[in-house]
């Protein structure tokens, strides 16, 4: 299958692979949980014509917005709602849907966040220190509060736990001295800093990179929203239905499998009952589609750098034996 170009420019990561994994057919229901720019969806919509439903998700205002055009070509078979993982059972229940038949997740950002400046995510640009996916619909705490208000052990810790960034502590120490001078504003100013204070990493990754990830995981609170995210997901999965994660970093995926792995893993068997091994007991609710990630074809890596580090997990409910 195509990868699909989106407007405004976001290229779609594992289309393909989504879509052979999720099986769509005509006449069920899916939810793209991050619809962005709608390149999920529409390959789930165009695969289960010619009445598939799909409900897409996202944070993100702008999303929503850009959306119409995928809603008039799709006609009444796409509803959007301007939701955060979290509200997702919400989102549903607003739909009049308790059963889902496939849902997918595309974790992290879109080209058209990254690439706006105003937006604060990127490093490339000079913008305001913002970081917020909902544009502070909800989240009121903007990367600028964080680094001009966090204490050196706090910004050490969050450095390290969510940026898995080697000199956490010599970051945070150097963002307080520079912000005793002047507060911190700007994705330049934080970025001219880091490159000067900490030591070049491997080629190819920016200073800032880790740090940067952190204050946006940390603004959006990513791996909570995920958690609860998924979780609401698989509650309200119908039997053989899958769902399916695609994670760019290590911190997503771990979060991933251990939840998945909890999901597909017998619970363990306690008292006389373990002495018995002809007695079949209740299978797990979940099995693994996918026992290790997929990752992205020669193809898709070559034409979108954005797919270099993605990793796809799917689980599916299992019927009632
Ligand atoms: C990588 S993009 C998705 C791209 C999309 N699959 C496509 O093909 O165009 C991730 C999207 O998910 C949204 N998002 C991220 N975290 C979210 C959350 N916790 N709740 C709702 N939307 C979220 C972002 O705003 C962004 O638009």
């Amino acid at each position: 299958m195509r990868s699909t170009v989106q407007e405004g420019g976001h290229l779609g990561v594992m289309i393909a692979e989504v879509v052979a994994g999720l099986e769509p057919v005509a006449g069920k229901r899916y939810l793209d949980a991050t619809f962005g720019s709608g390149g999920h969806a529409m390959a789930l919509l165009d695969a289960s014509a010619p009445d598939g439903q799909v409900l897409g998700l996202d944070r993100d205002p702008a999303a929503i917005e850009r959306g119409q055009s995928v809603t008039d070509r799709y006609g009444g078979r796409i509803r959007l709602y301007e939701t955060p993982f979290a509200d997702l059972a919400t989102a549903l229940s607003e739909h009049g849907w308790d059963r889902i038949d496939g849902a997918i997740f595309d974790l992290g950002v879109s080209s058209q966040q990254l690439d706006t400046a105003q937006r604060g995510f990127s490093f490339r640009f000079d913008g305001p220190l913002d970081m917020r996916m909902d544009q502070g619909r909800q989240t009121q705490k903007t990367a600028a509060h964080l680094v001009n208000e966090l204490d050196v052990t706090a910004l050490t810790r969050l450095f390290f736990q969510l940026g898995e960034e080697p000199h956490a502590k010599r970051a945070a120490r150097a963002i307080v001295l520079a912000r005793s001078r002047e507060p911190l504003q700007s994705t330049r100013q934080l970025a001219t800093l880091l490159e000067e204070k900490l030591p070049g990493g491997r080629p190819g990754l920016h200073p800032a990179t880790r740090v940067f990830q952190a204050l946006r995981m940390a603004v959006n609170q990513e791996l909570e929203q995920l958690e609860q995210g998924i979780q609401a997901a698989m509650r309200h999965l119908a039997w053989g239905g899958r769902l399916a994660v695609i994670s760019f970093h290590s911190l997503e995926d771990r979060l991933v499998k251990h939840v998945f792995k909890a999901a597909s893993t017998p619970p363990p068997v306690e008292g006389p009952l373990r002495l018995l091994p002809h007695v079949r007991l209740p299978a797990p609710p979940f099995e693994l589609v996918t026992r290790k990630p997929r990752i992205p074809g020669e193809n898709e890596l070559r034409t979108n750098p954005r797919a270099r580090s993605a990793k796809l997990r799917i689980i599916q409910r299992r019927a009632p034996s």
